[in-house]
């Protein structure tokens, strides 16, 4: 008879078959820059997601680094709406590259426009014609994502990350950074990004809720993997470093299939709905949260993530996921 419970009988044989880790290296804690000083606020209360201003933000990235971060996930949520406003070169997320400097953390900046535009979608809106629906302009998204993406990256990220969705972006981002001689920037591809309903508490920490409509135009149907497969390819032919799973749980087939056909890093995202169920089930008294942290995190992992952006990623630094 085969015995599998030989190596299940200590804690050290458990230890010691532990096919999968989490190293505190492979998790990426994504913030909220807003503007002014001292702020520091979790938004919504209990989502794990803290809008911080940028002197909070440096502090907060220091007790990162100091306890085995490599890396910080940054969004910009500027007070006043105006896409203007995201591509300047000095806007509230360019300052934040830049006043983490010499951190020693890798900087992820994102791109989109969601937090900028009066109607929250991430990218321009543009009315239909003859009774047509309206939808999101492609096109002329993808010239203002390309300079988002280059006046980021010149202020210092090391890595762009295109969360928006929209055709031929990739390709347009490496060629605006390629021409200002910033071809050494990484660009990080939310490829199988779905439009989920997962979504909902950063909606609120990044101000970023469509005001009508849904992004079900440019995000993808959560029904399709062999779609989320073309759009990876896609995006590594148009010159992708990095390729983006997002939410992770409901994707963890995707993790896996992209870990089987391509060899490029992997990166997923336990967005802020995965977070909002263990903690709130375990609010409730329904489920150990410091377990069923632990355990997405490693199910994550095991399907083949490299990295994992996710709001449990400060607890590491301070003892590990937090019981209640
Ligand atoms: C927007 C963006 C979203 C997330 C990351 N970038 C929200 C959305 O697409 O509506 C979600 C992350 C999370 O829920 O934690 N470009
Ligand atoms: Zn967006």
């Amino acid at each position: 008879m085969q015995r599998n419970r030989r190596t299940r009988r200590t804690e050290s044989l458990l230890r010691l078959f532990t096919e999968t880790d989490v190293p505190v290296r492979s998790l990426v804690p994504a913030y909220f820059v807003v503007e002014g000083s001292r702020v520091r606020r979790e938004l919504p209360e209990g989502s794990g997601l803290w809008q911080l201003s940028i002197d909070e933000l440096q502090e907060e990235c220091k007790r990162a680094r100091d306890g085995g971060a490599e890396a910080v996930m940054l969004f910009g949520v500027p007070d006043q709406k105006g896409i203007e406003h995201a591509t300047r070169r000095d806007s509230l997320a360019c300052n934040a590259v830049r006043a983490l400097e010499g951190t020693g953390l890798v900087r992820m900046a994102d791109v989109c426009l969601c937090s900028y535009t009066e109607d929250g979608h991430c990218g321009v809106w543009h009315d239909g014609h003859h009774g047509r629906p309206g939808s999101v302009d492609n096109d002329s998204s993808v010239a203002l994502l390309a300079q988002v993406a280059a006046g980021l990256a010149d202020a210092g990220a090391e890595i762009v990350c295109p969360s928006d969705m929209m055709d031929g972006r990739i390709a347009a981002i490496r060629a605006a950074l390629d021409h200002e001689g910033l071809g050494d920037t990484l660009v990080m591809s939310y490829a199988a990004k779905m439009a989920s309903a997962m979504y909902g508490p950063f909606r609120h920490a990044a101000s970023s809720a469509p005001t009508h409509g849904d992004r079900r135009g440019y995000q993808m149907n959560p029904a399709n993997g062999r779609e989320a497969m073309r759009e990876t390819a896609t995006d590594i032919e148009e010159g992708a470093d990095l390729i983006m799973v997002k939410p992770a749980l409901t994707n963890l087939d995707l993790i896996a299939a992209t870990r089987a056909r391509w060899n490029v890093p992997i990166v997923a995202y336990q967005v802020s709905g995965e977070y909002a169920m263990i903690h709130e089930a375990a609010r409730a008294g329904r489920i150990d949260r410091a377990r069923a942290a632990r355990e997405t995190l490693v199910s994550i992992r095991r399907a083949g993530a490299d990295l994992v952006v996710s709001y449990f990623a400060p607890e590491f630094w301070a003892g590990g996921p937090r019981a209640a």
